[in-house]
């Protein structure tokens, strides 16, 4: 790692006014969404750590976006413990079209790795995944966090060196817990993490961390049964129902995820509780979060939610954070549990606090202009706060200050 040789004698500070800035050569992936949650593409000698569930595409992404680029001549070296090469050539073939230049090594020991390295030299690296290395050198059992943090900082240095970018794909569990992936964090340079629910189509992909870009860009995908494709629109699949069936229960939050404008269907299913204690789930949607504004509802609106289940759930199988949601939430909420639809045309923009004030939320033109851009004809919005739109052709916005005042808004 030149930046840090000791060798050259004690650093000297110097003015970071006198430092040159230099522009980071960025290699693209091919893949535009990949491309745009890294900032434009790979970085030499970058290393990208992948984290996800088990099956939720993390090997497909990795497969499909190093054949393109094995496609355009770089020269791919993917390494894995995972799947035996004749399980990545039967994904790879329904994947594209297969190259030379894409080599694979069904190699776990990190040292051995590094050698093929040496001699081969290729223009990428994939490890896939970081979970199944081992460093001979290191007396700790395949698997175990010394291993695994061993292994990586071996192949970062290696990629280091030789300014090769490099891609590791590493496992992270239901609950959360990166058993592996959490200790590697700070040794990369950027960490994405691939959700989705496995039963649905629809993946994100978000960056943790990039030290070469912003972490707000969004990746999204659907999987295909030739891959992975980029979802352009947002909005046109994210929203299930049409117009015309919208049912009880159902509201279109004018969400932004990371940066990207998506109108999203939320479902809200309340119904009285069989058992004695109520049951309350979400579905893309923090638990808490959704209890938060129970807790409002019931204190604000002398909603009495004691004794009813509340089911909640945002259509694709997407996990959005937006706090922007929260309005849409207590729409759907109250919809259901009234088993009254609400008016067709109709979203929200709002993040609801404690006292049940209604909040704005960021970059509420670009919410405005998805909205408006889906036909959407009425927009919720927080009536606190600056409001500085134009006024948009079809699109009529209504303030709306409080969790109470909703009620007569929308019914
Ligand atoms: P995979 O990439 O193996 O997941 P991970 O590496 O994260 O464990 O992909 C998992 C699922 O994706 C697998 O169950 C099958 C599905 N899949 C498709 O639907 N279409 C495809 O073209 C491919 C390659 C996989
Ligand atoms: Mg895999």
């Amino acid at each position: 790692m030149p930046a840090f040789n000791r060798l050259a004698g004690p650093a000297t500070p110097k003015p970071l006014i006198e430092v040159q800035s230099r522009d980071l050569v960025r290699i693209p992936t091919g893949d535009q969404e990949l491309d745009r949650v890294l900032g434009g593409g790979l970085v030499p000698g970058c290393v990208v750590l992948l984290g996800g569930e088990p099956g939720i595409g993390k090997s497909t992404l990795m497969l499909q976006s190093t054949m393109a680029m094995a496609a355009r001549g770089m020269k791919v070296l993917y390494v894995g413990g995972e799947e035996s090469p004749e399980q990545v050539r039967m994904r790879a073939e329904r994947l594209g079209e297969l190259t030379a230049q894409l080599l694979i090594l069904p190699e776990t020991n990190a040292a051995a790795i590094v050698e093929c390295l040496n001699r081969d030299q290729p223009d990428l690296l994939i490890i896939d995944s970081i979970q199944t290395l081992y460093q001979p050198a290191v007396e700790a059992a395949p698997g175990s966090v010394s291993q695994i943090r061993e292994s990586a900082s071996l192949l970062t240095a290696w990629a280091k060196q030789h300014s090769v970018p490099t891609l590791m794909v590493g496992h992270i569990t239901k609950e959360g817990s990166l058993a592996g992936p959490k200790v590697l964090e700070h040794l990369v340079d950027v960490v994405l993490q691939f959700e989705g629910e496995r039963n649905h189509a629809y993946r994100m992909l978000r960056a943790n961390k990039n030290r070469f870009g912003s972490t707000a860009e969004l990746g999204l995908y659907e999987m295909l049964g030739t891959g992975l494709a980029a979802v352009e629109n947002p909005s046109d699949v994210l929203l299930g129902q049409t117009d015309d069936d919208l049912q009880s229960g159902a509201a279109v939050a004018a969400a932004l995820e990371g940066a990207r404008p998506m109108l999203v269907e939320v479902q809200a299913l309340v119904s009285t509780a069989v058992y004695g204690t109520p049951q309350r789930s979400g579905t893309g949607f923090d638990l808490r979060r959704l209890n938060m504004l129970l807790a409002v509802l019931e204190k604000r609106n002398g909603f009495k939610l004691a004794s009813l289940d509340v089911f909640l759930n945002i259509a694709g199988g997407l996990r959005i954070t937006d706090p922007a949601l929260d309005l849409a939430v207590i729409a759907a909420i109250l919809s259901s549990a009234l088993d009254v639809p609400l008016p067709v045309g109709t979203a929200f923009a709002g993040e609801v606090g404690l006292s049940g004030e209604i909040r704005p939320v960021a970059r509420l033109n670009q919410r405005v202009a998805e909205a408006a851009r889906m036909g959407i004809r009425r927009l919720l919005v927080s009536g606190h706060g600056r409001m500085d739109l134009g006024s948009i052709e079809g699109l009529e916005i209504v303030p709306v200050k409080r969790v109470n005042d909703l009620h007569g808004v929308l019914f």
